[in-house]
């Protein structure tokens, strides 16, 4: 089993969803032995944001040779390449302002790429993204599972299920900055459920 691990927050020892990850991570090694585990961390070292050379390049037609577009796709190949041969996509992600944070849109901006992961055709979208599960830990400061102040799980639900990634299970610690007691009993039930997740998995 193949899996892309995406840290999203720009924290690192205080990052809850960075030690929920991590213990996720920890816990499926213990079921699958030889587990192959990619960490993409976007939250340390963020994908550089899209240009107008990206644009032109990435939406040219694919017998398209112009010298001026070489190597502008180069990130975006390779972490469209590490998606599409990932068994398990999982992100751990902070609520940042109702979303995601920049580095994770970042990302997603890098992935969704026609003809590779999504295809326009005449009968409309086709998501070119097959067989893949998606595990989603999120980490809020308040109480917002939903609420219409969460623009982040509809989002990212969205936005997967457009590339074909519809198999998605979502953990949130919520109220996490809502005093110390209420952060531990957020960390330790969400702990508890990507326990039996990984049981699971
Ligand atoms: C810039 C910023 C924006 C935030 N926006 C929200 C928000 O909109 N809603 C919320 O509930 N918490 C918000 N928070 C709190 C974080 O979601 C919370 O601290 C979470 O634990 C961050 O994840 P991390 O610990 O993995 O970094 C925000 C925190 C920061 C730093």
């Amino acid at each position: 089993m193949k899996v892309l691990h995406i840290d999203a927050s720009p924290r690192t020892v205080r990052s809850v969803t960075r030690k929920l990850s991590a213990g996720f991570i920890q816990n499926l090694r213990l079921k699958v032995p030889g587990l192959q585990v990619t960490h993409r961390d976007v939250g340390h070292h963020p994908p550089p944001f899209i240009s107008d050379a990206w644009v032109g390049a990435a939406f040219a037609p694919a017998d398209h040779d112009d010298p001026s577009m070489k190597g502008v796709l180069h990130h975006s190949d390779a972490l469209t390449a590490e998606l599409l041969s990932c068994d398990t996509l999982l992100i751990a992600t902070p609520m940042h302002n109702f979303s995601i944070p920049a580095c994770l849109k970042a990302w997603i901006d890098q992935v969704v790429r026609t003809d590779m992961t999504f295809k326009l055709t005449e009968e409309g979208v086709e998501p070119l993204v097959k067989g893949k599960k998606a595990l989603v830990v999120t980490s809020r400061g308040g109480f917002v599972a939903g609420t219409d102040f969460d623009f982040q799980e509809p989002y990212l639900r969205k936005i997967l299920g457009f590339i074909g990634i519809t198999d998605i299970t979502f953990v949130h610690a919520e109220g996490v900055n809502s005093g110390e007691k209420e952060r531990e009993a957020a960390m330790t039930q969400a702990s508890a459920k990507l326990i039996e997740l990984a049981k699971g998995w």
